[in-house]
């Protein structure tokens, strides 16, 4: 799936957050996107899904302007094309991890036709499908939620720090199954990380500032 962004500000009231970002995701592409605490690269990522507002600018996904369609119609664009996997797993606590992974499915109305455990299976954790999130590891809860962003082979997969609550080594494993997942399906990636690892994965590493978007160079 293609992103473009185009002279996109956020503002809170007089408080500009940045200004002038604009940036291109190629299909199958992988962008890392860097930047101090505070920066907007939160607000930036939920800007890309239309999950938030912005004050100056376009987003487009696939073509289709997110700024001219109506909340239904950004919101079955999101469901059926865009996967999110947060920093703070966001499971569901009531529902197993089989289950958590087929909301997207019963969402949109599909059937499970073996999706569920075969996205289990890619991520490692084959065979954990019946237990509740409580009963696993914080690195196995991610990687559930990785296989919930891409059971429905989403165009575009945006993580927000998605190893930023895991020890390195956990960290690693959970990138190199994102990494699989999201390669072995086409889909394009935008990841918000402060890992020197993980950004060193991507095809493209951009830092944002509150002027702007840039290539990223190493101190
Ligand atoms: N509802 C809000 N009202 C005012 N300011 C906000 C609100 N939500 C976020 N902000 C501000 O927007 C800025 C960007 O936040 P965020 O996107 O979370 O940054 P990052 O993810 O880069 O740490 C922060 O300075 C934050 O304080
Ligand atoms: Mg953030």
């Amino acid at each position: 799936m293609s992103l473009s962004i185009r002279g996109l500000a956020k503002r809170y009231g007089d408080a500009a957050v940045f200004s002038q970002v604009s940036l291109d995701v190629a299909p199958g592409e992988f962008v890392a996107i860097v930047g101090e605490s505070g920066v907007g690269k939160s607000t930036l990522l939920n800007c890309m899904a239309g999950l938030d507002h912005w004050d100056e600018g376009t987003v487009t996904l696939n073509g289709a302007d997110l700024g001219a369609m109506s909340e239904d119609q950004r919101a079955l664009l999101r469901r059926r094309h865009v996967g999110f996997v947060f920093q703070a797993f966001h499971v569901l606590p009531h529902l197993d991890v089989a289950q958590n992974v087929a909301l997207p499915l019963l969402l949109l109305g599909q059937p499970d036709d073996g999706r569920v455990q075969a996205m289990l299976a890619a991520v490692g954790l084959a065979g954990l499908g019946q237990r509740l999130p409580q009963q696993l590891s914080g690195g196995q809860l991610q990687r559930v939620a990785i296989a919930r962003a891409l059971v429905h082979s989403p165009g575009l997969l945006l993580a927000d720090e998605p190893t930023g609550n895991l020890d390195p080594a956990t960290a690693a494993r959970v990138m190199d199954a994102l990494l699989a997942q999201t390669r072995e399906q086409g889909a394009s990636l935008v990841l918000v990380t402060h890992s020197q690892a993980a950004a060193s994965c991507a095809d493209r590493v951009l830092q944002l500032r509150a002027e702007g978007i840039q290539p990223n160079v190493r101190p």
